[in-house]
């Protein structure tokens, strides 16, 4: 696409802004919950702790305008070729669609696997030997694993999620221990794949497949669901087509959780609540495509993100969840974040002017407190960072409830406020930005809510940057070169291709096993 391709500091607004970060801000207090916070749906998004104020937020709502942002969200809900490098659209709002608005293929797809889950909750699916199913084992990684585990820790009761087991890492001691105490004639194994190419899911499977032939698994089909857009390959692996389910090839991996890929979700949540969590993506798709850039909230996070990061200085971000169930929402965003946006050619094909997206990190609190806040509170860099975290929990510990938000309200004030008083090595020099996003329960729409606004602030962090969120070639190198390194380990002799590190560590490799 032609438009969206001007270079971000040749805009005047990014000018100002460079100006505006150059001159000490007055720091108003009074008045600053209103003036930055919002309310979407089951979310208040605070952002009255950001190092902002009203010239600012300003100059960034132009830099939106002159980005042609508001342009760029329409062509996205479109179905316009926004993954120009693979020529495809960008659909997975589609996939959250209600029924009625729904296309067919998606209303279908959706039946077919929310169907399937609650056959196996209801513990009518059978397997060869004509026991019930109790146990899917979900193979997968990257984007066919990170955003199904954070879900089904989320909002799965224990009781269901012991009822699901995820197998990602390519490394056997994973496998052997995802394994270990399954009975294979009443597990059913997710195959969860897009391309149905990637090694560790292919390796995985494979082992998973020799797991039933030993067991003396008459025939495993029944035992094996594919979910893929290359249903070629999962025939050719011995998945029957009727236990095929589609993903659109416009469906990008770390978008994918909305799509069959949620089947092991479904089956540990069931249908109703799955439903919930795609209505509640489906609200802040309407919102993100409908809202004016000056209400938009993903836009704002998206603006603020580009302060922090090409203005304020900050190069990581770290996303704090004071809730044991999101401990898996910092390795998630971190895919969603720098898989997406970790990319320093513009879609002209041109070097990025700019820096891009920062790195991501985090973890769960409180533990954090007592680990990396000490960096966070008196180290050297800057960074910005998310609190995540409900006003209403699902226990009945008031006590340690009321604890964990006066610690999440306490961090994010001693990283704005610090304090100044004292000996040097006690001060705490503060100014650090960060975001409170407020849920009021952990629901499955709030939690589909959650997920879709990080979705739609990175693509539009992207479309200011000017950069293409919706590949990923820069994971592709490695791939390659672990194929001939592979061959090297076990046959090959021929190493003189290699780098003289690699020869050496080959060799020690070859000594040493
Ligand atoms: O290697 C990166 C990646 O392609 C991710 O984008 C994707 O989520 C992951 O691998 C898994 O891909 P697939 O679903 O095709 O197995």
């Amino acid at each position: 696409m032609a438009r969206h391709l001007r270079p971000p500091e040749t805009l005047a607004a990014w000018r100002r802004l460079a100006t505006l970060a150059a001159e000490p801000r007055a720091g108003e207090d009074e008045g600053r919950f209103a003036s930055f916070s919002r309310r979407l749906g089951p979310l208040l998004v605070d952002c009255s702790k950001e190092r902002i104020d009203q010239d600012a937020q300003s100059a960034l709502l132009d830099l939106a305008a002159q980005s042609e942002l508001a342009d760029a969200i329409a062509d996205l809900f479109a179905g316009a070729i926004v993954n120009d490098t693979e020529n495809r659209p960008a659909s997975h709002m589609e996939l959250r669609k209600p029924a009625a608005t729904a296309k067919r293929d998606v209303r279908e797809t959706r039946k077919r696997f929310l169907d399937l889950a609650e056959k196996i909750r209801a513990g009518a699916y059978r397997g060869s030997s004509g026991k019930a199913i109790d146990t899917v084992l979900h193979v997968g990684i990257g984007g066919s694993h990170l955003g199904p585990a954070l879900a089904v820790d989320a909002l799965a009761p224990a009781t269901a999620s012991r009822r699901v087991r995820f197998l990602a890492n390519i490394d056997g001691a994973a496998t052997a221990n995802a394994l270990a105490d399954l009975d294979p004639a009443t597990t059913l194994v997710v195959v969860a794949s897009k391309g149905l190419t990637t090694l560790e899911t292919k390796v995985n499977a494979e082992a998973v497949k020799q797991w039933f032939a030993a067991a003396g698994a008459r025939d495993p089909t029944r035992h094996f669901v594919a979910v893929t857009a290359n249903g070629e390959a999962a025939r050719a692996f011995g998945v029957a087509d009727e236990q095929c389910l589609p993903m659109p090839d416009s469906v990008g991996g770390r978008y994918s959780l909305w799509s069959a890929v949620g089947l092991t979700v479904a089956v540990a949540i069931g249908r109703a609540a799955f439903e919930d969590m795609l209505a509640g993506a489906h609200e802040v798709d309407a919102h993100f495509a409908s809202a004016s850039m000056r209400e938009n909230l993903p836009v704002l996070l998206a603006l603020l993100q580009v302060w922090n990061t090409n203005f304020l200085g900050a190069s990581s971000h770290a996303i704090l969840p004071y809730d044991h169930r999101l401990r898996l929402l910092p390795p998630y965003l971190q895919q969603l974040e720098m898989e997406s946006n970790g990319k320093s050619t513009r879609r002209g094909g041109e070097p990025a002017g700019t820096h891009t997206a920062p790195i991501v990190w985090g973890g769960e609190e409180t533990g954090g407190q007592h680990a990396f806040h000490q960096l966070l509170h008196q180290g050297t860099r800057a960074f910005s960072a998310d609190f995540i975290v409900c006003a209403r929990p699902d226990h009945n510990l008031p006590a340690n409830h009321d604890w964990l938000l006066a610690n999440c309200l306490a961090q994010s004030k001693a990283m704005r406020e610090g304090r100044s008083a004292g000996p040097a090595h006690k001060r705490v020099p503060g100014g650090h930005a960060t975001t409170t996003i407020l849920l009021d329960e952990l629901t499955p729409g709030a939690l589909g809510a959650l997920l879709a606004l990080y979705e739609h602030k990175v693509f539009s962090s992207a479309m200011i940057w000017g950069i293409n969120p919706f590949d990923q070639w820069g994971v592709e190198l490695g791939k390659t070169l672990a194929d001939s390194i592979h061959k090297q380990l076990r046959t090959d002799d021929d190493w003189s291709g290699q780098d003289d590190s690699t020869r050496g560590l080959l060799a020690e490799l070859r000594r040493l096993r």
